[in-house]
């Protein structure tokens, strides 16, 4: 029965994943438990309206311990309050800071233990800042990482100070300053006394084999955007979630919207059936060696690929990259550049199929996806065959190929939305200070920071700093609290996720290789 290209078949008709769950019919006992969920709230609704408020301050002390105090009968829900940027001093002016900005704020949740709970990536910010667990951050530990930072920020009273060591690259610096400025917009008062070095180069530059061993000192911590296996830098937003102004890419928040708007104006079914990358293969090696996939007369392995010219887009007004209009193929390929690309995040909001080139770093959302669930593993060492395979696969497997396109498009949309990007920033400088075994000073040459710094005066790149930085401005302080931080993952449990994650890729390239053989038979 399956000889032949029958084999071919049988790896297009088998499906080789688990079936949907039936749905089973309500049975009484849900329906009863819903009911008590939904009076539940209706209660508790209706309590916040006449009852109690509660306050949230954030204490600056060193055990840095949220204070929430009831405050008992406030009639009145909390108005959200917008708070402009005040912009006094003339172009010749040195702009302040205002000093009149709230420095707690208040939220409507009647119950901080009812916060939902963050995403399963926050789970990584305790392993990423395992390596003081025990031992804590000293001084001397910090002043360490100096060596390979862009700049030294400060926050002392819930002011942020900043030194630069040295130049970044564009304005990955300002922007990612900027979007610490809105984290204290959103929850004035969030975060304790603290000192981080931040480094907005690519690649990650601490390596663990350096701190192993007996008499090993503590790894020195140090922020920047992406890391891997062999490092133990620790990740963070990167800038264009505030936007890139030299490309013209908008802050994330935009962005999703607008993705969204594009996902619904084209079908996944009416999508180009190929794959798709735009970029620029002059950074890496593997870019390069992606490009010898491209569709020619000779051959087709269902890869279509373009280079992505910036100059002559500037000249153009940024026209054919609006990413938002980049989601018209079924399946987009991701692949690093130097290290980890911020045209992940963007490939992956697309209702598309990601297909991911087996990918060396991570940032801080993409270690909780899972291949085949959320993406499509591709081999980086076998790339056009790879493709081949995984666009047929999804051609013929329509409803399966969607489903993973729509996951990611999901978790794009609700888990990684401006919300739990804040939350996440939040915790991790949270947990990150709970560590700190010093008091944070400000550093001699630190300037003050504020938006009103950054912002009112931000001129250059046609005027995209400063339309980026209004666009991404945090109206005022957040009436709901942050989500709550999951506790670390149970070693067992982590050990799972990877291995199940390995299994996947395994599983993939085994069908991978069995679709090759078949068709080598014909
Ligand atoms: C730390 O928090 C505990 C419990 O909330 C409190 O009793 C204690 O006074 C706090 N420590 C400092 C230094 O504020
Ligand atoms: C703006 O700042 C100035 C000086 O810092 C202050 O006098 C003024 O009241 C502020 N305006 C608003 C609307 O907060
Ligand atoms: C610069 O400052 C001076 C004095 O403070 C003022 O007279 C002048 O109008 C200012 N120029 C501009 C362009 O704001
Ligand atoms: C650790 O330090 C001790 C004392 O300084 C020394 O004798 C030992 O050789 C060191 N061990 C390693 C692995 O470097
Ligand atoms: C890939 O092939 C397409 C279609 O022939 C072509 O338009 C495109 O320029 C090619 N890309 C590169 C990088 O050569
Ligand atoms: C997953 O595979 C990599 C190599 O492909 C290996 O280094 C790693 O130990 C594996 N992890 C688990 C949990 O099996």
């Amino acid at each position: 029965m399956l000889r032949g290209s029958g084999l071919a078949r049988q790896f297009f008709e088998k499906p080789p994943w688990r079936p949907p769950l039936k749905r089973k019919t309500p049975t009484t006992a849900a329906l009863l438990v819903l009911s008590v969920v939904l009076m539940t709230a209706l209660i508790t609704y209706s309590s916040w309206i006449d009852t109690s408020v509660v306050f949230i301050e954030n204490s600056n002390d060193k055990n840095n311990t949220m204070v929430v105090s009831k405050k008992p009968k406030t009639p009145v829900p909390i108005q959200r309050i917008e708070i402009p940027l005040n912009c006094t001093a003339s172009k010749n002016q040195t702009q302040t800071c205002p000093t009149d900005y709230p420095k707690t704020f208040q939220t409507q949740d009647i119950d901080p233990s009812l916060n939902p709970v963050c995403p399963d990536y926050f789970r990584w910010i305790h392993e990423d800042l395992r390596p003081w667990k025990t031992s804590g951050i000293t001084r001397d530990t910090v002043e360490r990482a100096k060596g390979s930072a862009t700049f030294h920020l400060v926050i002392k009273g819930s002011k942020v100070y900043v030194k630069n060591y040295r130049p970044a690259i564009q304005t990955r610096d300002v922007f990612t300053i900027w979007g610490i400025q809105q984290l204290l917009r959103k929850y004035p008062g969030g975060l304790p006394d603290l000192e981080i070095m931040f480094d907005t180069e690519d690649r990650p530059a601490i390596r663990s084999r350096d701190y192993r061993g007996p008499n090993a000192t503590a790894p020195p911590p140090l922020f920047r955007y992406c890391g891997d296996k062999k490092t133990l830098d620790i990740v963070f937003p990167d800038w264009s979630f505030w936007g890139w102004a030299e490309i013209n890419i908008k802050p994330w928040e935009s962005i999703l919207k607008d993705v969204k708007h594009g996902n619904n104006k084209i079908k996944w079914t009416d999508r180009e059936p190929y794959a798709y990358w735009k970029g620029n293969p002059f950074v890496d090696v593997n870019r390069q060696d992606l490009l010898k996939c491209n569709v020619t007369d000779q051959q087709d392995w269902n890869a279509r690929l373009f280079i992505q010219d910036w100059i002559l887009e500037g000249q153009q007004g940024f026209k054919q990259s609006n990413v938002a209009d980049q989601c018209t193929y079924r399946y987009k390929i991701y692949i690093e550049g130097y290290a980890w690309s911020v045209s992940e995040k963007y490939i992956l909001a697309c209702d598309s199929v990601t297909l991911m080139v087996q990918p060396q770093f991570y940032d801080f959302f993409m270690r909780s996806m899972q291949p085949v669930d959320h993406y499509w593993p591709v081999r980086n060492d076998d790339k056009c065959r790879s493709l081949k395979f995984a666009v047929d696969w999804g051609n013929n497997h329509k409803k399966k190929a969607q489903e993973i396109g729509k996951a990611a498009s999901s978790f794009m949309q609700e888990q990684l939305k401006m919300d739990y990007v804040y939350d996440y920033m939040f915790h991790l400088l949270n947990e990150y200070a709970k560590l700190l075994k010093f008091e944070p000073i400000i550093p001699q040459g630190a300037t003050e920071l504020c938006s009103e710094v950054i912002a009112c005066h931000a001129e250059g790149l046609q005027g995209r700093k400063k339309k980026f930085m209004m666009e991404s401005l945090v109206k005022g302080p957040s009436i709901t609290n942050p989500c709550t931080l999951p506790p670390p993952y149970d070693p067992r449990a982590l050990a799972a996720f990877l291995r199940r994650k390995n299994n996947s890729i395994l599983q993939v390239k085994k069908w991978e290789t069995g679709y090759w053989e078949s068709l080598n038979k014909q």
